[in-house]
């Protein structure tokens, strides 16, 4: 037997001792959770099943160095299938606490406060789906001050804090503003003017696609060959990290149309992304009613596992949208 399969004893008892990991052993090892689970339908190496059967058998180092215990996004599909009700998220997350406690680290980036900019004014801390921000009391230039904190253990990376943060005190590296205005204009995309405004002789469509929504790689392959002037795509992590303030820039920049496409029902890596992002829309669709202009601009959509096609379907639709406004010249202005 190797090191890193070595059996401990006492990581079992550990385990069960750290809050959510108390259940670890009604586990019946059935693999109802394998099969339900978002994030193996994208890394089929992940396997929640396999993960709790190692922790219970106490093979203490190969858990805690897996970089299995940090993919789980606590989605909880999982869950309401499970026949012992296990909340299996809580269980990884014990093993996390524990590794932490042990010197690993989560890999990756987590979201980031910046204490200048920050106001304390908790909206960040109910927008994360995790409970993964708090507010503490610190000095900044002598002063007191309420600012956000991040637990970089349950940050799952979605960016909802970042696209929800008042001040943009909130970042998450690849996924900062910053960095999705660069990959929405690059190449000079977003200075062009678009059909709506006399600019172009077809439709220009901005795209912010969830990661998830979207399986295989060659499925990412056909809709970047997509691209052209016409329809520019950015990823997103999850479509709860759309900005509206992105939206309107994309409008009034050149876009004719902005579409936000999230996962399915039920299907989105972290809780409810898919309900904020689509919330979001809506919300400037009505604000775009109020003012007299065309709702129809800007879009939400789903794509999972029934329709992963859905895209190229959706753009077609919007492009025919668009072009029967641009013959309503009223609708045009942003
Ligand atoms: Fe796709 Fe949230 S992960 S919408």
């Amino acid at each position: 037997m190797t090191g890193a399969a070595r059996f401990d004893g006492g990581f079992v008892g550990e385990i069960l001792a750290e809050p959510g990991g108390e259940h670890l052993l009604t586990c019946w090892s059935c693999g109802t959770c394998a099969a339900t689970c978002l994030v193996r339908r994208f890394d089929p190496a992940f396997n929640p099943r396999l993960l709790l059967r190692r922790a219970g058998l106490g093979l203490r180092e190969q858990v805690l160095s897996s970089a299995e215990i940090w993919q789980c996004s606590a989605c909880d599909a999982c869950y309401p299938r499970c026949p012992q009700q296990i909340h299996i998220s809580d269980v990884i997350r014990a093993i996390r606490n524990i590794a932490i406690r042990e010197g690993y680290a989560p890999p990756g980036p987590h979201a980031e406060v910046d204490p200048q900019r920050c106001s304390g004014c908790a909206v960040c801390t109910r927008a994360c789906p995790y409970g993964a921000i708090d507010r503490v009391v610190t000095f900044i230039d002598d002063q007191e001050r309420t600012i956000a904190r991040v637990d970089p253990n349950l940050c799952q990376h979605c960016g909802i804090c970042v696209a929800a943060c008042p001040s943009g005190a909130m970042s998450l590296e690849t996924v900062n503003d910053r960095e999705l205005v660069t990959r929405m204009g690059a190449g000079g995309w977003l200075e062009r003017p678009g059909m709506l405004q006399g600019g172009a002789d077809a439709p220009r469509i901005l795209a912010f696609v969830c990661q998830w929504s979207i399986h295989a790689d060659s499925e990412w392959a056909a809709l970047d060959a997509l691209q052209s002037d016409g329809l520019r795509i950015v990823r997103l992590p999850c479509s709860g990290r759309v900005d509206p303030a992105m939206v309107l820039l994309a409008l009034t920049q050149g876009a004719d149309g902005v579409l936000v496409v999230g996962c399915a029902e039920g299907e989105c890596h972290y809780l409810r992304g898919t309900y904020l992002g689509r919330g979001k829309v809506l919300l400037l669709n009505e604000m775009m009613q109020q003012l007299g202009l065309a709702s129809e601009r800007i879009a939400f959509a789903q794509s999972g596992a029934l329709d992963r096609r859905v895209l190229p379907r959706l753009v077609d639709q919007m492009r025919a949208d668009l072009v029967r406004l641009a013959h309503e010249p009223a609708a045009a202005a942003v």
